[in-house]
């Protein structure tokens, strides 16, 4: 069977429907960050990441090791394809500059290194997501205002799952593509081209311990689908719930199913807990090119202007039946 790496893959995307030679470089790079943390996720303990960094990033949460080492690796490797003037990572507070030896490109990129941190320590499926957005100009001196674009301005997305298997989904806005790292070549492979998501769905994810905190219109919709059968929705649905964005995310483009973290009344000051550039925007575009939807309750998640590099949102993504669905509850 013969079969097409990532570089053959970007190779002939620039042929076929011209791939910008340096954004299929930045890529790459993306690339090599998520096998550099591929390496140290699945070698634990034995090459001392596990465990907490005793430090706090900008939004109050504990960092963990793994949180502080992916952040400089993929900082590093993006920053040395000299095809970005600028990054955001949830692990820093302010927009991240390229030092002045190391050329500059015309693109911005977002991150969050390390995606389900609280599943680190315990064996279980993290990620990296990243956001490719154009920079209105390459300049050096980016400042938060070059990151306000709404997520349509997104020019490729995608994320990296460690699981037992280490895979990178991605979306050049043309569909949805996911590779298998070969753990004895170190190379990525195409394993799947053609992610569809169905528009209906018979699982759900959500964290219901929150569930008093939640507004109505998400009461309504959740426990709809817990009377099953013998409800309004006249079938029984089932539940999932990994803890890593990107597991729920990746479960979903292979099985369906919808995902929720609405926002709740825990904590006023935080309008959901996901992250708009960096979580949100690219899920919501993975989604949207596998025939998928997302909203965060009221508009498509891709029209929220930002207007802070760590702003938060809530998000309703999958099945576009089940999302229209909740959707119209918030319109009521
Ligand atoms: P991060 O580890 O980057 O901070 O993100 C974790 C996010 C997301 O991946 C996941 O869906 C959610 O937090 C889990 O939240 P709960 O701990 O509330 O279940
Ligand atoms: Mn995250
Ligand atoms: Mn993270």
């Amino acid at each position: 069977m013969s079969t097409i790496s990532l570089s053959q893959y970007l190779a002939r995307e620039e042929v076929q429907h011209g791939l910008d030679p340096q954004l299929s470089r930045l890529l790459t790079g993306v690339s090599e960050a998520c096998k550099n943390i591929a390496w140290l996720v699945h070698s634990g303990a034995l090459a001392g990441v596990l465990g907490l960094a005793g430090s706090e990033n900008v939004q109050g949460e504990d960092q963990k090791k793994l949180d502080i080492i992916s952040n400089d690796i993929f900082v590093d490797a993006v920053a040395q394809t000299g095809t970005v003037c600028g990054m955001v990572s949830e692990e820093i507070p302010e927009v991240i500059r390229i030092a002045d030896n190391l050329p500059i490109g015309p693109y911005l990129i977002c991150f969050d290194p390390l995606d389900g941190s609280s599943n680190i320590d315990i064996n279980v499926s993290i990620g990296s997501i990243f956001s490719v957005l154009p920079a209105k100009e390459a300049k050096r001196d980016v400042t938060d205002d070059d990151f306000m674009q709404t997520g349509e301005h997104q020019v490729a997305a995608g994320y990296c799952m460690y699981g037992p298997q280490t895979q990178l989904v991605i979306t050049l806005g043309r569909g949805v593509a996911m590779f298998t790292l070969d753990p004895k070549t170190g190379t990525f492979v195409l394993t799947n081209e053609d992610v569809k998501v169905a528009r209906e769905a018979k699982e759900f994810a959500i964290n219901c311990s929150n569930m008093r905190h939640w507004e109505a219109p998400v009461k309504r919709y959740v426990a709809e689908l817990l009377e099953g059968k013998t409800g309004v929705r006249g079938k029984d649905f089932n539940m999932r719930w990994v803890a890593a964005m990107v597991a729920e995310v990746h479960r979903i483009l292979q099985r369906g199913g919808i995902f929720m973290y609405p926002r709740d009344n825990r904590d006023l000051s935080k309008p959901g807990k996901l992250r708009l550039l960096y979580e949100a925007n690219p899920m919501s575009f993975l989604m949207e090119n596998a025939g998928a939807a997302a909203t965060n309750g009221h508009q498509r998640i891709l029209t929220v202007q930002p207007e802070k590099i760590h702003q938060r949102v809530a998000v309703f993504l999958g099945a576009a039946e089940e999302v229209e669905t909740v959707t119209s509850y918030h319109a009521e």
